[in-house]
């Protein structure tokens, strides 16, 4: 690989997201974590308050400085989720075939805690409610409105707060919750680079989130996060809508059947990648790893077959925020994808090229086949690109050589982090609206991203910070 970073970690084009949390947010382990591979890290809201987030959110970025490694800030929202409430011994324990109660409150009944309403409202005789991954089962006797009747299919111990799903219900729960708000106006003073929502059900859940973060000025890119079947019926509406997103198979697993997560993760990857917008895999990676330090043949199957399904950005939860082995996970992912990347060929797609600036990115790739077949020798591509999009719509062709994409933007630079392929280098341009590609090559050897004499293909526009300005594409020797 020819791009140089700082860190070797860095050289992979399949980005890494790490879910942070207890036991990786102490500055030490954040500082290794990101020097051994993680582009960008997920903050959860269902957990912790806003005071936690905000305090971790500004640690992440002065270490980040600290390393001068580029480091994306995910937030991620909790949406129309559904979890039970808090248990008085913090757990219960539940046997297969006895009635127990949801209720708003505690009862003399072996009670569980159903904090909203129109969720127990909703409940219907012989529907089955699904808590805590869908390990435990219920199958609803009798509603009786302010308690439901339920039969304990599967016998355990159930912990509090645990998440609720209720396959195929179609609950009109508003997909913006109070705390998610919070989470929001925390973000105007403390810049995010992402907004995920989770349950996005539909291409106005998503509208609603926009409106809210324009009311507020946060200027974060949406990830959708798909995770039950209305967002599986509607995932053409809401990728048209959002900016990214989050192939969440922890809840899709619960919300349709597991045997058909592989088939959806495949066929939600190839469309995001025809439309250049980063795709994250997400959820039970390397799940064992939580408590044990090394992964099983079967997880390390999955990470190796996401990046041979060419994903932007593979993602660790439970690994990294409360597991044992935070650090040996991302080591572990950052391998396999290092190695799965080498070995693997290339793909080719039918990418749209209804755009100018989309034949003008077609162009540049067929220079670079071409090329390649005469000599092998193009090292990179040079993509001036301030809003990202030039570098995004190379991305798609997911090419073996690595991305540069030259920008003046922060926001940009980090934004890029979640897409494949593409190293963001932020450059000032002292001239204002001028280039010269002198002065970014010089830039680009001076940061060691290349070397004196190395042969890249170059897309620009005549001037620069012009959108869709892009109208050059050209093979250029660095020499100066
Ligand atoms: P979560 O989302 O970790 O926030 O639940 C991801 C998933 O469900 O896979
Ligand atoms: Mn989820």
């Amino acid at each position: 690989m020819e791009v140089r970073s700082l860190f070797p970690a860095h050289m992979k084009k399949t980005k890494i997201v790490a879910t942070i949390g207890p036991s990786s947010d102490s500055p030490k382990m954040i500082e290794k974590l990101i020097e051994s591979g993680v582009d960008v890290f997920r903050f959860n809201t269902k957990h912790g308050d806003v005071d936690w987030h905000r305090v971790r959110i500004k640690l992440v970025k002065k270490i980040s400085a600290k390393l001068r490694q580029p480091v994306a800030i995910l937030l991620d929202l909790q949406g129309p989720e559904i979890r039970i409430g808090k248990f008085p011994e913090a757990e219960i324990k539940l046997e297969c075939g006895e009635t127990i109660v949801f209720s708003q409150e505690q009862s003399s009944e072996k009670t569980i805690i159903f904090p909203n309403k129109k969720v127990l409202q909703s409940l219907k005789k012989d529907q089955i409610v699904l808590i805590d991954d869908g390990f435990f089962k219920f199958q609803v006797l009798e509603n009786q409105g302010k308690k439901v009747l339920v039969k304990v299919l599967c016998a355990g111990i159930l912990g509090s707060r645990k998440g609720v799903n209720l396959p195929g219900a179609d609950l009109d729960l508003p997909s913006i919750i109070q705390a998610d708000l919070e989470k929001l106006d925390m973000a105007v003073k403390e810049p995010v680079d992402f907004v995920a929502l989770s349950f996005t059900r539909s291409r106005e859940d998503i509208q609603l989130l926009k409106k809210e973060m324009l009311k507020r000025g946060v200027r974060a890119k949406i990830i959708a996060k798909i995770e039950n079947k209305k967002s599986i019926d509607n995932f053409s509406q809401i990728l048209d809508e959002a900016d990214g997103i989050m192939v969440a198979r922890g809840d899709l697993g619960v919300e349709i059947d597991l045997y058909q997560i592989p088939y959806w993760q495949k066929k939600i990857i190839n469309q995001c990648r025809e439309l250049g917008k980063p795709v994250i895999t997400a959820t039970q990676m390397l799940q064992s790893m939580v408590n044990c330090p090394k992964p099983t043949r079967a997880e390390v199957s999955d990470v190796a077959n996401a990046v041979y399904d060419y994903t932007d950005a593979v993602m660790l939860s439970g690994e990294t925020a409360n597991g044992n082995y935070p650090l040996e996970a991302v080591q572990i992912m950052n391998q396999i994808v290092c190695y799965t990347e080498d070995k693997r060929g290339s793909s080719d797609i039918q990418a749209k090229t209804d755009t100018s600036l989309k034949a003008i990115v077609k162009g540049a790739f067929n220079l670079y086949k071409g090329m390649t077949a005469v000599n092998d020798n193009v090292k990179a591509f040079v993509v001036l690109s301030q809003t990202g999009t030039t570098a995004k719509m190379l991305s798609r062709y997911r090419p073996e050589k690595p991305i540069i994409a030259v920008t003046e933007s922060i926001e940009t630079r980090n934004q890029l982090l979640l897409t494949y392929g593409v190293y963001a280098d932020f450059l000032h341009f002292p001239r204002g609206n001028i280039h010269s590609l002198r002065m970014i090559f010089q830039d680009l050897v001076k940061k060691q991203l290349l070397a004196k004499g190395d042969l890249v293909v170059v897309i620009k526009g005549k001037q620069w910070k012009l959108p869709d300005g892009m109208s050059t594409v050209s093979l250029e020797t660095i020499v100066f």
